[in-house]
């Protein structure tokens, strides 16, 4: 595998999440952009909510893409140029690799290097002929200057996991603008995306019982302690997680059990018992709503994939309306 060049150490340097943290604590209501939760650590953790009984979403969509994987690589051209964003551990990737062909690359983009790097070497394993060219980035900060253009190949983002719910719907759009520019014309973007269903379920997901989500938003804490020098007692906050229906979005939060406060970095974050740091928002689509956000970001929608209960779909969409007129027949 080849590294694309320059790679930055990474583009969450300290200084990012200094930043961040400094600026979102100042907010009144407090919070924390949910990227900061994958260091090594918290990218583990992640690994772990994916394996809970409550956390369906990467069981569902794999299996989505276990049926339907050969007709998504057919969609997407078997020669294309997959780039995978937040590609983490990559364990659902292989379903789309497998049924490429040998002229395919593979650039996946995480944030956390030891685990893209990790990542990377699995898949060229299983895949030897796959060029692969990892890129350690944050892709919400990615120019369309970050990926080299062959000419000839279709370029085709590949973002599974309902990642995109992290965003407002307003900043979605963005960032599906972002993508459009990064891919160019002709090309496409496979998108798993979670589907609104009944609140006992969501809110189940969000609170597994063994506990490996209120860790990993606790983990944020250590991270500021380790990272920042931050003083504060994570035994003093609690992991709350809940559908805010209004919004249709999961919210996690980190609640303050009394009055106490952080001192960071020369700065003292005052907190009243029961005030929350809001760590992330995970927005739940219906189909027909997530066609129309893309839209408004210039997609068109092909063709949509979905399990039995319809509790997660994964998209593809293309840049130009003719591919979808001669596919509507
Ligand atoms: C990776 C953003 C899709 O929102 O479901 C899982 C992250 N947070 N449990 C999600 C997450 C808590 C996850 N995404």
């Amino acid at each position: 595998m080849r590294r694309v060049s320059p790679t930055p150490k990474s583009d969450q340097g300290e200084d990012d999440f200094l930043i961040s943290v400094r600026e979102g604590l100042r907010h009144q209501p407090k919070s924390i952009p949910p990227k900061f939760f994958y260091d090594a650590h918290g990218s583990h953790l992640f690994d772990l909510i994916c394996t809970t009984p409550e956390y369906y979403p990467t069981r569902t969509e794999t299996g989505i893409l276990e049926r339907h994987g050969a007709e998504m690589a057919e969609m997407i051209g078997t020669s294309c140029t997959l780039i995978e964003l937040g590609s983490g551990s990559a364990t659902k990737t292989p379903l789309i690799l497998r049924h490429l062909a040998n002229d395919a690359v593979y650039v996946p983009i995480d944030i956390c290097e030891p685990h893209l790097l990790n990542s990377t070497q699995r898949l060229q394993a299983m895949f030897p002929a796959l060029q692969m060219q990892p890129l350690c980035a944050d892709y919400h900060q990615l120019t369309d200057h970050a990926i080299k253009h062959h000419a000839g190949k279709r370029y085709v983002v590949f973002f599974p996991g309902s990642t995109i719910g992290n965003c407002t719907p307003g900043d979605a759009v963005k960032l599906l603008k972002r993508i459009a520019a990064l891919v160019g014309p002709g090309g496409g973007l496979l998108i798993g995306v979670d589907a609104k269903k009944s609140i006992e379920t969501l809110n189940a997901a969000y609170n597994d019982a063994a506990g490996h989500t209120a860790a990993f938003n606790i983990n944020l804490l250590k991270r500021m302690q380790n990272e920042l020098g931050a003083q504060l007692d994570a035994e003093q906050f609690a992991h709350h997680a809940y559908y805010n229906e209004e919004h249709g979005r999961i919210e996690m939060h980190l609640v303050s059990q009394c009055k106490q406060s952080i001192q960071m970095d020369g700065e003292s974050f005052a907190f009243k018992a029961g005030e929350t740091i809001h760590t992330e928002n995970s927005y739940k689509y219906a189909p027909q709503e997530f066609k129309q956000l893309a839209r408004t970001a210039g997609w068109h929608l092909q063709s949509t994939w979905h399990d039995e209960n319809e509790w997660f779909n994964v998209h593809y969409f293309s840049q130009s309306a003719s591919e979808s007129l001669k596919l509507a027949r």
